[in-house]
Protein backbone atom coordinates (compact mmCIF):
# COMPACT_ATOMS: atom_id res chain seq x y z
CA UNK A 1 0.00 0.00 0.00
CA UNK A 2 1.39 3.61 -0.98
CA UNK A 3 1.34 6.04 1.51
CA UNK A 4 -1.13 8.96 0.52
CA UNK A 5 -2.07 12.71 1.82
CA UNK A 6 -3.67 12.46 5.03
CA UNK A 7 -8.05 12.91 4.15
CA UNK A 8 -8.15 17.02 4.45
CA UNK A 9 -4.91 17.79 3.49
CA UNK A 10 -3.91 18.75 -0.24
CA UNK A 11 -0.41 19.48 -2.13
CA UNK A 12 0.43 22.73 -3.62
CA UNK A 13 2.41 21.24 -6.08
CA UNK A 14 4.54 23.45 -8.78
CA UNK A 15 2.31 24.35 -10.68
CA UNK A 16 0.01 26.00 -8.57
CA UNK A 17 2.74 27.37 -6.07
CA UNK A 18 2.86 30.78 -8.59
CA UNK A 19 -0.63 31.39 -7.38
CA UNK A 20 0.09 31.14 -3.86
CA UNK A 21 2.90 33.12 -4.19
CA UNK A 22 0.78 35.95 -6.10
CA UNK A 23 -1.59 36.14 -2.88
CA UNK A 24 0.71 35.90 -0.41
CA UNK A 25 2.57 38.77 -2.36
CA UNK A 26 -0.74 40.88 -2.85
CA UNK A 27 -1.04 40.69 0.86
CA UNK A 28 2.78 42.18 1.86
CA UNK A 29 2.71 44.45 -0.79
CA UNK A 30 -0.99 46.08 0.80
CA UNK A 31 -1.15 45.36 4.44
CA UNK A 32 2.26 47.53 4.99
CA UNK A 33 0.17 50.56 3.51
CA UNK A 34 -2.09 50.57 6.14
CA UNK A 35 0.55 50.37 8.84
CA UNK A 36 0.73 46.72 9.69
CA UNK A 37 3.62 44.46 9.93
CA UNK A 38 4.00 40.43 9.99
CA UNK A 39 4.38 38.45 12.77
CA UNK A 40 5.11 34.73 12.79
CA UNK A 41 3.61 32.48 15.78
CA UNK A 42 4.19 28.95 16.65
CA UNK A 43 1.76 26.22 14.65
CA UNK A 44 1.13 24.89 18.40
CA UNK A 45 0.42 26.36 21.81
CA UNK A 46 -1.11 25.44 24.81
CA UNK A 47 -4.51 23.91 24.11
CA UNK A 48 -6.45 25.89 27.02
CA UNK A 49 -5.10 29.71 25.08
CA UNK A 50 -7.96 28.22 22.47
CA UNK A 51 -10.60 26.70 25.04
CA UNK A 52 -10.11 30.10 26.71
CA UNK A 53 -9.38 32.69 23.56
CA UNK A 54 -12.45 31.03 21.19
CA UNK A 55 -14.71 29.78 23.84
CA UNK A 56 -15.13 26.16 25.10
CA UNK A 57 -18.61 26.00 23.69
CA UNK A 58 -17.88 26.47 20.11
CA UNK A 59 -17.52 23.67 17.52
CA UNK A 60 -13.90 24.94 16.82
CA UNK A 61 -13.08 23.94 20.60
CA UNK A 62 -15.45 20.98 21.43
CA UNK A 63 -15.41 19.21 18.26
CA UNK A 64 -12.46 20.30 15.77
CA UNK A 65 -9.28 20.56 17.53
CA UNK A 66 -6.34 18.55 16.90
CA UNK A 67 -5.29 18.22 20.34
CA UNK A 68 -2.49 15.29 21.35
CA UNK A 69 -0.48 15.06 25.11
CA UNK A 70 2.67 16.58 24.33
CA UNK A 71 5.55 13.95 26.69
CA UNK A 72 5.79 15.77 29.54
CA UNK A 73 1.92 15.63 29.93
CA UNK A 74 0.53 18.67 28.45
CA UNK A 75 -2.05 19.50 26.46
CA UNK A 76 -0.81 20.89 23.07
CA UNK A 77 -3.45 21.86 20.13
CA UNK A 78 -2.67 23.07 16.67
CA UNK A 79 -3.75 26.02 15.79
CA UNK A 80 -7.10 26.22 14.59
CA UNK A 81 -7.23 30.12 13.92
CA UNK A 82 -4.45 32.59 14.86
CA UNK A 83 -6.02 35.63 16.36
CA UNK A 84 -5.79 33.65 19.96
CA UNK A 85 -2.01 33.00 19.02
CA UNK A 86 -0.99 36.41 18.35
CA UNK A 87 -3.20 38.10 21.23
CA UNK A 88 -0.91 35.75 23.22
CA UNK A 89 2.18 37.16 21.54
CA UNK A 90 1.23 40.65 21.94
CA UNK A 91 0.82 40.22 26.06
CA UNK A 92 3.55 37.78 25.93
CA UNK A 93 6.12 40.19 24.42
CA UNK A 94 4.26 43.76 25.90
CA UNK A 95 3.83 44.56 22.44
CA UNK A 96 1.26 47.12 23.10
CA UNK A 97 3.30 48.79 26.27
CA UNK A 98 5.37 49.43 23.20
CA UNK A 99 3.59 50.46 20.20
CA UNK A 100 -0.03 52.07 21.01
CA UNK A 101 -1.09 51.12 17.20
CA UNK A 102 -0.53 47.69 16.95
CA UNK A 103 -1.37 46.43 13.45
CA UNK A 104 -0.15 42.89 12.88
CA UNK A 105 -0.86 40.23 9.88
CA UNK A 106 0.58 36.78 9.59
CA UNK A 107 0.23 33.86 7.10
CA UNK A 108 0.20 30.46 7.14
CA UNK A 109 -1.67 26.93 7.87
CA UNK A 110 -4.41 26.53 10.27
CA UNK A 111 -5.95 23.04 11.46
CA UNK A 112 -9.65 22.07 11.93
CA UNK A 113 -10.84 18.55 12.12
CA UNK A 114 -13.85 19.29 9.46
CA UNK A 115 -15.39 17.64 7.12
CA UNK A 116 -13.69 17.77 3.92
CA UNK A 117 -15.52 19.13 0.95
CA UNK A 118 -14.91 21.57 -1.55
CA UNK A 119 -13.05 24.57 0.10
CA UNK A 120 -12.91 23.03 3.57
CA UNK A 121 -9.93 21.50 4.68
CA UNK A 122 -8.35 20.07 7.49
CA UNK A 123 -5.00 21.60 6.82
CA UNK A 124 -5.71 25.13 5.47
CA UNK A 125 -4.24 28.53 4.85
CA UNK A 126 -5.42 31.64 6.52
CA UNK A 127 -3.82 35.46 5.68
CA UNK A 128 -4.81 36.73 9.25
CA UNK A 129 -4.86 40.94 9.92
CA UNK A 130 -5.26 41.89 13.47
CA UNK A 131 -5.14 45.49 14.92
CA UNK A 132 -4.76 46.07 18.94
CA UNK A 133 -5.69 49.14 20.60
CA UNK A 134 -8.05 51.01 18.32
CA UNK A 135 -11.95 51.62 20.17
CA UNK A 136 -13.46 54.07 17.33
CA UNK A 137 -15.51 52.53 14.54
CA UNK A 138 -13.45 54.13 11.94
CA UNK A 139 -10.94 50.94 12.53
CA UNK A 140 -13.93 48.48 11.82
CA UNK A 141 -14.12 50.12 8.75
CA UNK A 142 -10.82 50.24 7.65
CA UNK A 143 -10.26 46.50 8.70
CA UNK A 144 -13.29 45.70 6.40
CA UNK A 145 -12.25 48.19 3.29
CA UNK A 146 -8.91 46.42 3.72
CA UNK A 147 -10.24 42.88 3.58
CA UNK A 148 -12.44 44.22 0.52
CA UNK A 149 -9.05 46.02 -0.76
CA UNK A 150 -6.93 42.71 -0.63
CA UNK A 151 -9.90 40.72 -3.01
CA UNK A 152 -9.62 43.47 -5.22
CA UNK A 153 -4.94 43.27 -5.31
CA UNK A 154 -6.17 39.20 -6.23
CA UNK A 155 -8.19 39.74 -8.55
CA UNK A 156 -11.69 38.75 -6.97
CA UNK A 157 -14.73 40.03 -9.02
CA UNK A 158 -17.90 39.42 -7.63
CA UNK A 159 -18.43 39.30 -4.05
CA UNK A 160 -20.64 40.01 -1.12
CA UNK A 161 -20.22 42.07 2.22
CA UNK A 162 -22.51 40.73 5.05
CA UNK A 163 -22.16 42.90 8.29
CA UNK A 164 -23.85 42.62 11.61
CA UNK A 165 -23.12 43.58 15.43
CA UNK A 166 -23.05 40.90 18.33
CA UNK A 167 -23.26 43.44 20.64
CA UNK A 168 -21.05 44.07 24.05
CA UNK A 169 -21.04 42.29 27.41
CA UNK A 170 -23.33 45.08 28.44
CA UNK A 171 -26.43 43.98 25.92
CA UNK A 172 -25.76 40.92 24.92
CA UNK A 173 -26.33 38.76 28.08
CA UNK A 174 -29.84 40.17 28.08
CA UNK A 175 -30.82 39.38 24.18
CA UNK A 176 -29.39 36.13 24.80
CA UNK A 177 -31.41 35.05 27.35
CA UNK A 178 -34.52 36.66 25.78
CA UNK A 179 -33.42 34.02 22.70
CA UNK A 180 -32.73 31.20 25.65
CA UNK A 181 -36.96 32.00 26.59
CA UNK A 182 -38.23 32.29 23.07
CA UNK A 183 -35.81 29.13 21.87
CA UNK A 184 -37.92 26.89 24.92
CA UNK A 185 -40.70 26.82 23.68
CA UNK A 186 -39.38 26.59 19.56
CA UNK A 187 -36.15 24.35 20.05
CA UNK A 188 -38.06 21.31 20.26
CA UNK A 189 -39.14 21.56 16.67
CA UNK A 190 -35.57 22.10 15.61
CA UNK A 191 -32.83 19.91 14.45
CA UNK A 192 -30.48 18.22 16.67
CA UNK A 193 -27.91 20.40 16.34
CA UNK A 194 -30.66 23.56 17.12
CA UNK A 195 -31.87 21.55 20.45
CA UNK A 196 -28.10 21.58 21.75
CA UNK A 197 -27.25 24.93 20.91
CA UNK A 198 -30.76 26.09 22.44
CA UNK A 199 -28.86 24.81 25.56
CA UNK A 200 -25.13 25.69 25.36
CA UNK A 201 -24.48 28.32 22.89
CA UNK A 202 -28.28 29.99 21.60
CA UNK A 203 -26.42 32.13 19.66
CA UNK A 204 -25.36 29.37 16.89
CA UNK A 205 -28.65 28.54 16.36
CA UNK A 206 -28.50 31.49 14.02
CA UNK A 207 -25.95 29.84 12.15
CA UNK A 208 -28.27 26.45 11.62
CA UNK A 209 -28.54 25.84 7.70
CA UNK A 210 -30.99 23.22 8.13
CA UNK A 211 -34.04 24.41 5.47
CA UNK A 212 -36.98 23.22 7.91
CA UNK A 213 -35.48 25.49 10.61
CA UNK A 214 -35.44 28.92 8.86
CA UNK A 215 -39.02 29.92 9.14
CA UNK A 216 -38.87 29.53 13.06
CA UNK A 217 -35.02 31.00 12.92
CA UNK A 218 -36.09 34.09 11.16
CA UNK A 219 -38.95 34.88 13.47
CA UNK A 220 -36.76 34.61 16.86
CA UNK A 221 -35.62 38.31 18.45
CA UNK A 222 -33.14 39.78 16.48
CA UNK A 223 -30.03 40.73 18.37
CA UNK A 224 -29.79 44.58 16.18
CA UNK A 225 -33.10 45.27 18.06
CA UNK A 226 -31.43 44.82 21.37
CA UNK A 227 -28.43 47.00 21.30
CA UNK A 228 -27.61 48.84 24.25
CA UNK A 229 -26.75 52.96 23.14
CA UNK A 230 -23.44 52.98 22.79
CA UNK A 231 -23.26 49.68 20.74
CA UNK A 232 -26.36 51.13 18.40
CA UNK A 233 -23.80 54.35 18.06
CA UNK A 234 -20.96 52.38 16.88
CA UNK A 235 -22.50 50.38 14.35
CA UNK A 236 -24.19 53.16 12.91
CA UNK A 237 -21.30 54.57 12.71
CA UNK A 238 -19.48 51.71 11.30
CA UNK A 239 -21.88 51.58 8.52
CA UNK A 240 -21.84 56.19 7.92
CA UNK A 241 -18.22 55.13 7.00
CA UNK A 242 -18.49 52.13 4.91
CA UNK A 243 -21.10 54.36 2.83
CA UNK A 244 -19.17 57.34 3.06
CA UNK A 245 -15.98 54.86 1.19
CA UNK A 246 -18.60 53.44 -1.20
CA UNK A 247 -18.38 49.85 0.18
CA UNK A 248 -21.46 48.37 -0.55
CA UNK A 249 -22.75 45.66 2.55
CA UNK A 250 -26.21 43.26 3.63
CA UNK A 251 -27.11 43.52 6.67
CA UNK A 252 -27.51 39.75 8.38
CA UNK A 253 -28.65 40.08 12.21
CA UNK A 254 -27.70 36.36 11.71
CA UNK A 255 -24.06 36.54 11.23
CA UNK A 256 -22.64 35.70 14.64
CA UNK A 257 -19.76 33.69 13.36
CA UNK A 258 -18.30 30.43 15.10
CA UNK A 259 -15.97 32.03 17.68
CA UNK A 260 -17.21 33.69 21.08
CA UNK A 261 -14.36 36.23 20.74
CA UNK A 262 -16.50 39.05 18.84
CA UNK A 263 -18.19 42.04 20.25
CA UNK A 264 -20.21 44.82 18.10
CA UNK A 265 -18.94 44.06 14.88
CA UNK A 266 -18.79 40.76 12.53
CA UNK A 267 -18.39 40.19 8.89
CA UNK A 268 -17.91 38.02 6.44
CA UNK A 269 -17.23 38.31 2.48
CA UNK A 270 -18.76 35.66 1.00
CA UNK A 271 -19.13 34.40 -3.11
CA UNK A 272 -21.71 32.30 -4.66
CA UNK A 273 -18.93 30.52 -6.64
CA UNK A 274 -17.66 29.04 -3.25
CA UNK A 275 -20.72 26.46 -3.41
CA UNK A 276 -21.63 25.75 0.15
CA UNK A 277 -18.47 27.05 2.20
CA UNK A 278 -19.18 30.38 0.43
CA UNK A 279 -17.34 32.60 3.41
CA UNK A 280 -13.56 33.25 1.89
CA UNK A 281 -13.21 36.17 4.65
CA UNK A 282 -14.41 36.39 8.12
CA UNK A 283 -13.27 38.92 11.11
CA UNK A 284 -14.99 41.46 13.25
CA UNK A 285 -14.35 43.65 16.74
CA UNK A 286 -13.01 41.45 19.64
CA UNK A 287 -12.98 43.99 22.57
CA UNK A 288 -12.26 41.71 26.12
CA UNK A 289 -10.00 39.22 24.46
CA UNK A 290 -6.80 40.40 25.04
CA UNK A 291 -8.06 41.12 29.15
CA UNK A 292 -9.19 37.51 29.01
CA UNK A 293 -6.23 36.21 28.12
CA UNK A 294 -4.16 37.82 30.88
CA UNK A 295 -3.41 41.41 29.12
CA UNK A 296 -4.41 44.74 29.52
CA UNK A 297 -8.04 45.45 28.67
CA UNK A 298 -7.24 46.55 24.90
CA UNK A 299 -9.77 46.70 21.61
CA UNK A 300 -9.26 44.04 18.85
CA UNK A 301 -10.03 43.99 15.40
CA UNK A 302 -9.36 41.69 12.66
CA UNK A 303 -10.07 39.20 9.93
CA UNK A 304 -8.77 35.96 7.78
CA UNK A 305 -8.86 35.40 4.29
CA UNK A 306 -8.66 31.43 3.91
CA UNK A 307 -6.36 31.22 0.79
CA UNK A 308 -7.75 27.58 -0.27
CA UNK A 309 -11.12 29.18 -0.82
CA UNK A 310 -9.60 33.03 -2.42
CA UNK A 311 -7.54 30.85 -5.06
CA UNK A 312 -10.47 29.24 -6.32
CA UNK A 313 -11.90 32.73 -7.11
CA UNK A 314 -8.82 34.36 -8.96
CA UNK A 315 -8.57 32.88 -12.26
CA UNK A 316 -4.97 30.97 -12.09
CA UNK A 317 -2.29 32.52 -14.00
CA UNK A 318 -1.37 29.63 -16.33
CA UNK A 319 2.22 27.73 -16.49
CA UNK A 320 4.99 30.36 -16.47
CA UNK A 321 8.05 30.11 -18.20
CA UNK A 322 10.80 28.80 -15.99
CA UNK A 323 14.21 28.97 -18.29
CA UNK A 324 15.73 32.00 -19.81
CA UNK A 325 18.61 30.02 -21.04
CA UNK A 326 18.80 26.37 -22.32
CA UNK A 327 22.21 25.31 -22.46
CA UNK A 328 22.89 22.58 -25.19
CA UNK A 329 26.61 20.89 -24.95
CA UNK A 330 26.06 18.87 -28.13
CA UNK A 331 29.84 17.54 -28.06
CA UNK A 332 31.56 15.66 -25.60
CA UNK A 333 34.10 18.77 -25.43
CA UNK A 334 31.57 21.80 -24.51
CA UNK A 335 30.39 20.22 -21.58
CA UNK A 336 32.80 22.17 -19.63
CA UNK A 337 32.09 25.69 -21.26
CA UNK A 338 28.54 25.21 -20.72
CA UNK A 339 29.20 24.24 -17.01
CA UNK A 340 31.21 27.60 -16.53
CA UNK A 341 28.41 29.36 -18.52
CA UNK A 342 25.39 27.79 -17.06
CA UNK A 343 26.91 29.02 -13.82
CA UNK A 344 27.83 32.82 -14.82
CA UNK A 345 24.13 32.90 -16.49
CA UNK A 346 22.97 32.03 -12.52
CA UNK A 347 25.40 34.61 -11.24
CA UNK A 348 23.95 37.26 -13.06
CA UNK A 349 20.50 36.31 -12.29
CA UNK A 350 19.45 34.60 -15.08
CA UNK A 351 17.37 31.07 -15.02
CA UNK A 352 19.67 28.66 -16.99
CA UNK A 353 19.23 24.95 -17.59
CA UNK A 354 21.14 21.83 -19.08
CA UNK A 355 20.21 18.51 -19.88
CA UNK A 356 22.90 16.41 -17.92
CA UNK A 357 21.72 13.63 -19.53
CA UNK A 358 22.96 14.33 -23.22
CA UNK A 359 19.47 12.89 -25.03
CA UNK A 360 19.44 13.71 -28.17
CA UNK A 361 19.35 16.83 -29.90
CA UNK A 362 15.17 16.82 -31.23
CA UNK A 363 14.45 15.80 -27.59
CA UNK A 364 16.70 18.75 -26.06
CA UNK A 365 14.78 20.90 -28.18
CA UNK A 366 11.53 19.64 -26.96
CA UNK A 367 12.87 19.97 -23.39
CA UNK A 368 13.99 23.85 -23.76
CA UNK A 369 10.30 24.40 -25.37
CA UNK A 370 8.32 22.64 -22.20
CA UNK A 371 10.81 24.64 -19.91
CA UNK A 372 9.82 28.27 -21.86
CA UNK A 373 13.45 28.57 -22.80
CA UNK A 374 13.39 31.97 -24.42
CA UNK A 375 17.49 31.00 -25.42
CA UNK A 376 19.22 28.19 -26.21
CA UNK A 377 22.91 28.39 -26.36
CA UNK A 378 23.97 25.55 -28.89
CA UNK A 379 28.02 24.09 -28.78
CA UNK A 380 29.05 21.29 -30.84
CA UNK A 381 31.97 20.34 -32.82
CA UNK A 382 31.71 23.16 -35.48
CA UNK A 383 30.87 25.61 -32.52
CA UNK A 384 34.10 24.87 -30.54
CA UNK A 385 36.15 24.75 -33.78
CA UNK A 386 35.05 28.29 -34.00
CA UNK A 387 35.39 29.32 -30.36
CA UNK A 388 32.05 30.59 -30.31
CA UNK A 389 28.08 29.36 -29.27
CA UNK A 390 25.05 29.31 -31.64
CA UNK A 391 22.39 31.75 -29.69
CA UNK A 392 18.58 30.48 -31.09
CA UNK A 393 16.05 32.83 -29.79
CA UNK A 394 13.49 30.62 -29.62
CA UNK A 395 10.42 33.28 -30.08
CA UNK A 396 12.05 35.14 -33.30
CA UNK A 397 13.29 31.51 -34.61
CA UNK A 398 16.92 33.43 -35.16
CA UNK A 399 19.95 32.77 -34.11
CA UNK A 400 23.08 33.70 -34.55
CA UNK A 401 26.96 33.17 -33.97
CA UNK A 402 28.50 34.39 -30.74
CA UNK A 403 32.05 34.52 -29.84
CA UNK A 404 32.86 32.82 -26.66
CA UNK A 405 33.84 35.52 -24.60
CA UNK A 406 30.90 38.01 -25.94
CA UNK A 407 28.29 35.19 -24.78
CA UNK A 408 27.33 35.71 -21.34
CA UNK A 409 27.18 39.77 -22.17
CA UNK A 410 24.96 38.74 -24.94
CA UNK A 411 22.62 36.81 -23.34
CA UNK A 412 22.10 39.15 -20.13
CA UNK A 413 21.50 42.17 -22.97
CA UNK A 414 19.23 39.80 -24.95
CA UNK A 415 17.41 38.70 -21.61
CA UNK A 416 17.11 41.83 -20.05
CA UNK A 417 16.23 43.94 -23.12
P1 LIG B 1 -13.11 31.99 10.51
O1 LIG B 1 -14.37 32.54 9.95
O2 LIG B 1 -13.22 30.80 11.36
O3 LIG B 1 -12.44 33.19 11.32
O4 LIG B 1 -12.11 31.69 9.33
C1 LIG B 1 -11.77 32.68 8.39
C2 LIG B 1 -11.70 32.09 7.00
O5 LIG B 1 -10.85 30.96 6.99
C3 LIG B 1 -13.02 31.56 6.47
O6 LIG B 1 -13.80 32.59 5.92
C4 LIG B 1 -12.56 30.58 5.42
O7 LIG B 1 -12.24 31.25 4.21
C5 LIG B 1 -11.29 30.03 6.01
N1 LIG B 1 -11.53 28.70 6.62
C6 LIG B 1 -12.02 28.43 7.84
N2 LIG B 1 -12.10 27.09 8.03
C7 LIG B 1 -11.65 26.52 6.90
C8 LIG B 1 -11.46 25.16 6.47
N3 LIG B 1 -11.74 24.13 7.24
N4 LIG B 1 -10.96 24.94 5.23
C9 LIG B 1 -10.65 25.99 4.42
N5 LIG B 1 -10.80 27.28 4.78
C10 LIG B 1 -11.28 27.54 6.00
C11 LIG B 1 -11.26 33.08 12.00
O8 LIG B 1 -10.50 32.16 11.89
C12 LIG B 1 -10.94 34.30 12.81
N6 LIG B 1 -9.69 34.05 13.55
C13 LIG B 1 -10.83 35.55 11.93
C14 LIG B 1 -10.47 36.78 12.70
C15 LIG B 1 -9.27 37.37 12.81
N7 LIG B 1 -11.32 37.48 13.45
C16 LIG B 1 -10.66 38.51 14.00
N8 LIG B 1 -9.41 38.42 13.63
Amino acid sequence: MTIQAVRGTRDVLPEEVGAWHALEDAARRLFPRYGYREIRTPVFEETELFARGIGAETDIVAKEMYTFADRDGGSLTLRPEATAGIVRAVIEHNLMGTDPALKVYAVGPMFRRERPQKGRYRQFHQVDVEAFGYQSPTIDAETIELALAYLDACGVGQHELVLNSVGDRHCRPAYVQRLREALQEKAPSMCADCRRRAETNPLRVLDCKVPGDQAVIDALPRITDHLCPECAEHFAEVRRQLDLLGIPYRLSHRLVRGLDYYVRTTFEVTSDRLGSQSSVIGGGRYDGLVKDLGGPDAAGVGFAVGMERLALLVPSPGGRARCDVFLMPLAKAALDPALRLQRELRQAGLRAMLDPEGRSFKSRMKQADKLGARFVAIMGDDEIARGAWTVRDMARSEQQDVPEERVLDHLKEKANG
